[in-house]
C-alpha cells in the first residue's frame, strides 16, 4: 500500500477514534486523540516528503506512472519538464481532469471465479490488446532523442495503438512520419492540428499509409503560465533563439514570441503570447472539407459536448475523442470524464467515443469503459516513461496501467472490456 494511503487511514482512524464512546470506557478524552492527531500530522508531512523525494534507478522499481513524472523532472531541461506537465492558465482544467475521476467510484464484486481477464478492443475493425493508446504529443526529441521513434518501438514492442503528432514533427523533420511507420512496422495513426491541417498535409499524410487522420481541433494556444513564469523570472534554458544547447532542435521552428525576463505578468504579458486560437477560426464546414479530402478514417480530437458530438456524427467523422488536451490549451474547469456522458448521448452508439486527458491508473481507465469508451489515451505518462528510460520508460508505463486495468476488471467481475458496464459505477453526488 503507499505510504500516503496508509497514513490517510490511520488519520481517518485517529478521526473515528475522536468522535467514538469507546474513549470514555477506557478513561481517555478526545483532547488526547486530537494531540496524537497533531503529532501524526507533523509526522505524516516528513514522511510524505521522504516518499516524494525517492527517484526511482530503474523501471522494475515503478509502483505507478507518477515515478516516471518524479524522474523525468531530473532529467529533462526546467523549460522542457514545466511545458510537459503543466497545464494552461492557473491549472484549472488539468486538476479537474483528475478531480473528475473522484466523482465515480467503482462496483466491486466478489466469488466470480474470473481467473482471466481479456482487456482486448476492436476499433475500426482491428484489434488491439488493450483500449489504452497513446496519444499525439509534439516535438517528442525535447522529452528523448529521436522521441517518436523510440515510442514507436515501444508501441510495437507492447502492441499498443500510437497516434503521431503529425503537424509539429513534419516542421522539423520532413521523414519524421516514415521513420516512425518503420520503428513501428505498419502505418500509424497520424494527429493534425488546428487550421495547419491543409491539403498537401492530409496528402501526405495518407502517402505514408495512415489508416485514421486525427484532428485536432481543441489547441487554442493555452496560456502556459507555469513555462511563462520561468521564463519571466529568467530561469536558464529558455532563450532557444539564443542557447546553443537548443538551437538544433529549435532553430528551424517557427519563432516564438518571447516574454523578457522581468516583464509582469499581466494581461498583456500573458495573454499577448498565445499562438494562433485555431480552433475558433474553424468551423463545421472545415471539417467537411476535411472529410471530402480523404478516405481515411477521420477522428475529431476535442470534442467535450454533446452538441458538437451530434454535428460530428451530422458531419461524416467517424470518431470522436473527448479530450482537451490534458489541460494545456484551455480554462474551462471541466475534467474529460465529467463531459463524457453528455457526449456518449450526443453520438448516440453511431460512432465509437475515444477519451484522454488525466489517465493515470487502471481504475481510471475502468471508469471511461464503463462510462462506454471504447478506447482510452494516455499523454503526459509515455513521455514521462520515455524521458525517464526511453523506450522501456514507456514500455513500463503501458504494462504498469494494463496490469492495473486488468486488477481492476477481476474485481468488478469483468472478465471482458464488454462486460464493463455502467452499473460497473456508482456517482458521488
Ligand atoms: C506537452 C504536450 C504536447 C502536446 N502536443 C500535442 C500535439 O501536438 N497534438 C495533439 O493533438 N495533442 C497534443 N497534446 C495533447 C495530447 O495528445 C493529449 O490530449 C493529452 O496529453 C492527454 O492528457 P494527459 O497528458 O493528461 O494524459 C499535447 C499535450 C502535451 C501535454
Amino acid at each position: 500500500m503507499l505510504l500516503s494511503n496508509r497514513l490517510r487511514d490511520r488519520r481517518a482512524f485517529l478521526s473515528y477514534l475522536a468522535a467514538s464512546p469507546i474513549l470514555a470506557y477506557v478513561g481517555l478524552t478526545s483532547r488526547w486523540v486530537e494531540d496524537l492527531m497533531q503529532e501524526t500530522t507533523a509526522q505524516d508531512s516528513v514522511a510524505l516528503d521522504r516518499q516524494n523525494e525517492i527517484i526511482i534507478k530503474s523501471v522494475k522499481e515503478a509502483l505507478s506512472v507518477f515515478d516516471f513524472d518524479a524522474v523525468a523532472r531530473t532529467k529533462l531541461s526546467p523549460a522542457h519538464y514545466t511545458f510537459i506537465t503543466d497545464g494552461s492558465f492557473n491549472n484549472e482544467t488539468l486538476r479537474a481532469n483528475r478531480e473528475g475521476f473522484s466523482k465515480y467510484a467503482i462496483r466491486l464484486r466478489r466469488l466470480t471465479s474470473i481467473s482471466k481477464v481479456d482487456q482486448s478492443v476492436s476499433i475500426f475493425g482491428i484489434t488491439w490488446d488493450s483500449p489504452i493508446f497513446l496519444c499525439p504529443v509534439g516535438r517528442m526529441n525535447a522529452y528523448y532523442p529521436q522521441g517518436a521513434v523510440v515510442v514507436a518501438r515501444a508501441a510495437k514492442a507492447t502492441r499498443t495503438l500510437q497516434v503521431l503528432a503529425g503537424s509539429q514533427v513534419i516542421v522539423s523533420d520532413p521523414k519524421a512520419i516514415e521513420d516512425v511507420v518503420v520503428a513501428r512496422g505498419e502505418p500509424v495513426w497520424v494527429a493534425g492540428l488546428g487550421d495547419t491541417l491543409d491539403r498537401p498535409l492530409v496528402k501526405r499524410i495518407e502517402a505514408t499509409g495512415c489508416p485514421t487522420l486525427v484532428w485536432t481541433i481543441d489547441d487554442g494556444g493555452g496560456n502556459t503560465i507555469g513555462a511563462k513564469s520561468l521564463q519571466r523570472a529568467g530561469v536558464a534554458n529558455l532563450d532557444r533563439e539564443a542557447d546553443s544547447r537548443c538551437v538544433g532542435c529549435h532553430g528551424n521552428l517557427p519563432k516564438v514570441i518571447r516574454i523578457a525576463p522581468g516583464t509582469p505578468m499581466d494581461v498583456v504579458g500573458a495573454i499577448g503570447s498565445l499562438r494562433g486560437e485555431n480552433s475558433i477560426k474553424l468551423n463545421w464546414d472545415d471539417v467537411r472539407r476535411v472529410r471530402d479530402m480523404t478516405r481515411m478514417k477521420l477522428v475529431l480530437k476535442g470534442i467535450v459536448t454533446q452538441e458538437d458530438a451530434k454535428l460530428s456524427v451530422q458531419n461524416g467523422v467517424d470518431a470522436v475523442l473527448v479530450s482537451n488536451h490534458g489541460g494545456h490549451e484551455d480554462a474551462s474547469g471541466r475534467g474529460t470524464i465529467e463531459c463524457l456522458p453528455e457526449v456518449m448521448a450526443g453520438v448516440g452508439g453511431k460512432i465509437p467515443v475515444f477519451i484522454d486527458s488525466g489517465f493515470r491508473s487502471g481504475a481510471d481507465v475502468f471508469k471511461a469503459l464503463a462510462l462506454g469508451a471504447t478506447a482510452v489515451g494516455i499523454g503526459r505518462p509515455h513521455i514521462w516513461g520515455l524521458s525517464s528510460f526511453g523506450q522501456e520508460g514507456v514500455e513500463t508505463v503501458i504494462e504498469l496501467l494494463r496490469r492495473e486495468l486488468q486488477v481492476i476488471m477481476g474485481e468488478a467481475g469483468a472478465a471482458s472490456v464488454a462486460n464493463i458496464r455502467r452499473d460497473s459505477l456508482v456517482s458521488r453526488s
